[in-house]
């Protein structure tokens, strides 16, 4: 007889790591779980967009300036209304939102912090390109009661788990709790994110270059030599690299984390601290990068060790393979 390849869901999943933590007390394993039903729910809407008057903008702009789509509106709310009964959070703090959001009066608040961006890559969605949602959470600092901005302000080091989900050709719930990352693609037909891939580890190197080369002319000298060194031809060394970008984070991230390579936003002349946000896009995926062996820096210093001072924070990023990122860093900071 095959063996087949034991069907383990993320519910399941979730369960059996809650074993490895001997104080576990259920509550961090209910507040995954409630995050896995708000993922389907904005996957359900995600993947018929077209079909029902979800898609286009609403008109307004966000706390960074960004237009904002329906559908961007649509995954807040319901990311929002999935998570605030739960007990577990004591506030939440979301891309589309200047400040942070507290737990409703009638419902408990709980002992952690829920950071997220909804809709990652909405400049993505009318073209049907793939898009994502973010998320990072913590325990909280402030004492009891209603949850703070402090709250949400934590160096991503203190994160106590991070993922996305990834609306792509299919639907991929990432996620870590600290003992590496894990892959659960979503079977429409049972409505179970399955295990696909356990123990995600990304290539010590790899062949990819990803950031928008458009705004190349206002970038450093320094990472203007990076490109023109990785993009000569020397199969020697592995050169030339390939460039990816899709402009959805998630997407690039995800394809970085899987073959390798390097990811980058920088800052340029016109934006220093370039366009990612620290809290609920750089700082998750990070964490993530880390925990499969690889490197995510500002150029200067690590990711996780930046203390934030505004929930909705700029920070250059590059993130990818140990070996890439290290190279990088080097012409960075001057050394090649
Ligand atoms: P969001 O849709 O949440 O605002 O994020 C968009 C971000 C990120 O997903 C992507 O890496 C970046 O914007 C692309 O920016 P450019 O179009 O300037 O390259
Ligand atoms: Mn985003
Ligand atoms: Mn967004």
């Amino acid at each position: 007889m095959t063996t087949t390849k034991k069907l383990m869901t993320l519910e399941r999943f979730i369960h059996e790591q809650e074993h490895l933590y001997p104080t576990a007390t259920g509550e961090f394993s209910e507040l995954l779980h409630d995050l896995s039903v708000a993922a389907k729910l904005v996957w359900r809407e995600v993947s018929k967009a077209g079909l029902v008057n979800i898609l286009g903008s609403t008109g307004r702009t966000n706390a960074s300036g960004d237009a904002v789509k329906k559908l961007d509106e649509f995954a807040d709310e319901t990311i929002y209304r999935a998570m605030d009964y739960s007990g577990h959070l004591c506030v939440m703090a979301s891309e589309e939102n200047e400040d942070i959001l507290q737990i409703p009066e009638e419902y408990k608040s709980g002992g952690y912090v829920l950071l997220y961006d909804p809709l990652d890559g909405s400049s993505n969605i009318d073209a049907n390109i793939t898009i994502g949602s973010i998320f990072s959470i913590y325990k909280r600092v402030t004492p009891g009661g209603k949850g703070k901005l402090e709250d949400c302000l934590q160096q991503g080091l203190k994160q106590v788990a991070a993922g996305y989900i990834i609306y792509g050709s299919s639907t991929v719930f990432v996620y870590s709790t600290g003992r590496g990352v894990h892959g659960f693609t979503l079977d429409p037909s049972v409505g179970e994110f399955v295990l696909s891939n356990e123990k995600i580890v990304i290539p010590q190197k790899g062949k990819i270059y990803s950031m928008n080369e458009g705004n190349y002319r206002n970038w450093d000298e320094s990472l203007q030599k990076y490109i023109q060194y990785i993009t000569e031809d020397d199969k020697t060394t592995g050169r030339p690299y390939s460039l990816r970008y899709i402009g959805t984070m998630v997407g690039d991230a995800h394809r970085t984390l899987m073959y390798g390579g390097i990811f980058a936003y920088p800052g340029d002349k016109k934006n220093p601290e370039g366009k990612l946000r620290l809290c609920y896009e750089c700082n998750p995926m990070a964490y993530i990068i880390e925990q499969a062996g690889g490197k995510a820096i500002d150029g200067k210093q690590r990711i996780l060790d930046i203390k934030p001072k505004a929930l909705h924070q700029h920070t250059p990023v590059f993130l990818g393979s140990v070996e890439d990122v290290n190279l990088c860093e080097e012409f960075l900071q001057g050394k090649r």
